[in-house]
């Protein structure tokens, strides 16, 4: 059996569709330097936004194998599969702990003293599912929630893109029904409901103009910070610690954008190609039965 010492110096295992849960590595390093970090990006099967809940479901549950097995704590770095799948992954992988991004998004988002109703920004899938407004109503009932989806921004991250003319316009356009919806009610803050959002921060807080623009990334790290530290799993070297990236498809692609997400440069060899065995069949034999079972 693993002794307790090595146990606390294994990484700790980031999970998201692609690049976007390294706007969740930047803020996990940013307050934890001495722990180790490895990362999937699931490249192959993204976008998980537009996708039913089973399939996000089953793609995260193996997916998540490959970490699970190399890891002392996971964070679910996507809205879409924590909105679908936090509690059959924590399930799965008992007993390590499992954390999930919409919690620490919807408690950024009470920490605003404004009135207002809270926008959650998010994918199809997220909002569809309606995590967001099912959290909030648990944490502070009175409080009202929009959730607006904005897929089409996840493709745009994907490419890099992060700033100019035409991606504001893309923005606005794609705002422009929910602007009209809240006529001259003033949001309370504006929540990025999926963690490739952060990378277009500046031209949304630019057409949100005064109104708060949260990323939850840093009440994750909190969160992650605290789960550590109550589960004794910190990890006692100061010596210096490593991040590992892994990509179930396009490596080149992945550390050339990545560098953008994460401020710096990442050499393609620090990529590795990883493959999800046996998703195929094991989704399909169970939507196939459930399917079957409910006619
Ligand atoms: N980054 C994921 C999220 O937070 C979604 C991206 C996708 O659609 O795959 O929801």
């Amino acid at each position: 059996m693993m002794s307790l010492s090595s146990k606390k110096d294994l990484p700790i295992g980031i999970f998201d569709s692609g690049i976007g849960g390294l706007t969740v590595l930047k803020a996990l390093r940013q307050q934890l330097p001495h722990e180790h970090f490895l990362y999937l990006g699931d490249t192959a099967r993204l976008p998980y936004g537009t996708k039913s809940p089973d399939t996000v479901k089953n793609y995260a549950l193996n997916a998540n194998e490959i970490l699970a097995q190399q890891v002392k704590m996971l964070v679910i770095a996507c809205n879409t599969a924590t909105a679908v799948a936090l509690e059959a992954l924590q399930e799965r992988f008992f007993p390590i702990p499992v954390v999930g991004v919409i919690e620490p998004g919807a408690q950024a988002a009470l920490n605003e003293p404004n009135p207002g109703p809270v926008v959650v920004l998010a994918t199809e899938g997220t909002v569809k599912g309606h995590a967001y407004r099912q959290v909030l109503a648990r944490l502070s009932p009175q409080t009202p929630v929009i959730e607006w989806p904005c897929s089409l921004l996840v493709a745009i991250a994907e490419e890099g893109w992060c700033h100019g003319y035409l991606v504001e316009e893309i923005i606005t356009k794609l705002l422009a029904p929910l602007r009209l919806q809240l006529g001259e009610q003033k949001p309370s803050c504006v929540v990025l409901g999926c963690t490739h959002f952060p990378v277009l921060k500046e031209p949304m807080q630019k057409i949100w103009g005064d109104i708060p623009v949260l990323d939850p990334a840093y009440r994750v790290a909190q969160e992650v910070t605290a789960l550590l530290k109550q589960q004794d799993l910190e990890r006692q070297s100061h010596d210096e610690a490593t991040i590992h990236f892994m990509a179930t498809d396009g490596i080149e692609r992945f550390a050339r954008v990545a560098q953008i997400f994460l401020g710096h440069p990442i050499a393609q060899h620090c990529v590795e190609l990883v493959s999800v065995p046996a998703y195929e069949s094991r989704a399909r034999q169970e939507i196939n039965s459930r399917t079957a079972a409910s006619k």
